[in-house]
């Protein structure tokens, strides 16, 4: 039997279990009996994981009693559009999903995203499971109910608080997942020790081999402790009126790249340099010494992610981009700056002047 950790999301009536499980997409059967068994499954998968996985995923359903349909979109953030999620739900209907049915994600974010928006709005909300098969969607997305879809004006803008029924990770998974993306799965993990847990951050630091070489038990254990640290900030912030914020350290600057670029830097590679100009922001204004910065870039650099802004973008533009972000409330720029490595603050009304210095001093 495969070795499986379990991290519970507490959340009372709407609680659920992440399972951890080398090899667990071959156990499925075992795993989801319980949930699936004789029950209608729509699976969604995009182009990319539906050849790799789905296969294992159907045969564990049939092996159950459940009969499945699927729905593959063409895989890419493009397609992460209300007319998928559409889509996804006129294929339910014509599969025959009804209330009790099931919708499956077998993806990274933005299938998990899409999924998880179709599965709330379908027949005003059916069950639904995530399967996460990126590094990003094992530590973050598949975690905490936020699902949704993109407009043209902008990403995220409609969607749903959504809980799934269960979370069942396979790292295996990861072992045909492009480096790029692992890399970006990467910087949000990098994440998480700094703004709540320290202690990872050095098993970080004194494991990079094991993470560029995919160590698979090294990743279960990191996952676990990342699937732990956000279901307990979600446990006490389900909607994000509070503490939530604090899982967009080094977004706020990252998303602004990111639009900047016009999506072609990736969320990762940006949130690594967001992380960068938040340091050397918090050493401008005197919260952290120069040490800190030194720390946490030296470890995105050895997970071959980026700590200057590229793409030739002015701090100027960076700056205004932010104060366009839907999360800049009000338009009181508000950002995550670190105070010790594995705690950070939520600090508003920063100087203009203040904040555009430390991008420049971030940018090539
Ligand atoms: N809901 C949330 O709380 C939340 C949090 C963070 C990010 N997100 C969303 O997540 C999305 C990004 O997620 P993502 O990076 O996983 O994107 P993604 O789903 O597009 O996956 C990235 C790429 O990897 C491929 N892929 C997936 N699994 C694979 C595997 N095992 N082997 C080979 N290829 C594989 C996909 O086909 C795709 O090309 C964004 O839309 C973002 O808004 C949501
Ligand atoms: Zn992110």
């Amino acid at each position: 039997m495969t070795l499986m950790d379990n991290v519970r999301v507490q959340l009372e009536e709407r609680s659920y279990d992440i399972l951890i499980a080398q090899g667990g997409l071959q156990q499925a059967a075992g795993i989801l009996q319980n949930l699936a068994a004789s029950r209608r499954c729509l699976i969604v998968t995009d182009s990319n994981v539906q050849p790799l996985y789905e296969k294992q995923l159907k045969l564990a359903l049939a092996e159950v009693g459940a009969e499945s349909a699927n729905y593959v979109y063409p895989a890419g953030e493009e397609y992460k559009t209300p007319e998928t999620v559409i889509d996804i739900c006129r294929k339910g209907v014509r599969s025959g999903l009804d209330r009790k049915s099931l919708i499956i994600a077998l993806g990274g974010g933005v299938c998990g995203d899409m999924a998880g928006f179709a599965a709330a709005v379908y027949m005003r909300g059916i069950d639904f499971i995530q399967i996460p098969t990126t590094l990003l969607s094992m530590v973050d997305s598949s975690v905490g109910g936020k699902t949704g879809a993109d407009l043209p004006e902008g990403k995220n803008l409609v969607g749903a608080f959504w809980q799934p029924q269960i979370v069942l990770i396979d790292p295996e998974t990861l072992l045909t997942l492009p480096y790029g993306e692992i890399c970006c799965g990467l910087a949000e993990v990098v994440k998480y020790g700094m703004i709540l847990d320290g202690e990872l951050f050095s098993l970080l630091e004194q494991n990079c081999e094991k993470l560029k070489n995919l160590d698979l038990e090294f990743y279960s254990k990191i996952i676990k402790r990342c699937c732990e640290l956000k279901a307990e900030v979600v446990r006490r912030d389900e909607r994000e009126g509070g503490m939530r914020a604090i899982l967009n350290y080094g977004h706020t600057f990252g998303h602004a790249i990111e639009l900047l670029s016009n999506f072609e830097i990736a969320h990762g590679k940006a949130v690594s340099m967001g992380m960068s100009v938040a340091a050397s922001l918090a050493v401008d204004t005197g919260r952290v010494e120069k040490e800190l910065q030194l720390r946490q870039n030296a470890l995105l650099e050895k997970l071959d992610l980026p700590v200057k802004v590229s793409g030739d973008l002015e701090p100027e533009e960076i700056y205004n981009a932010m104060m366009q972000d839907k999360k800049t409330l009000g338009k009181i720029i508000r950002v995550v700056l670190p105070d010790t490595i594995g705690s950070v603050s939520i600090v508003d009304g920063l100087e203009k002047d203040v904040v555009i210095e430390a991008i420049r001093k971030c940018c090539e």
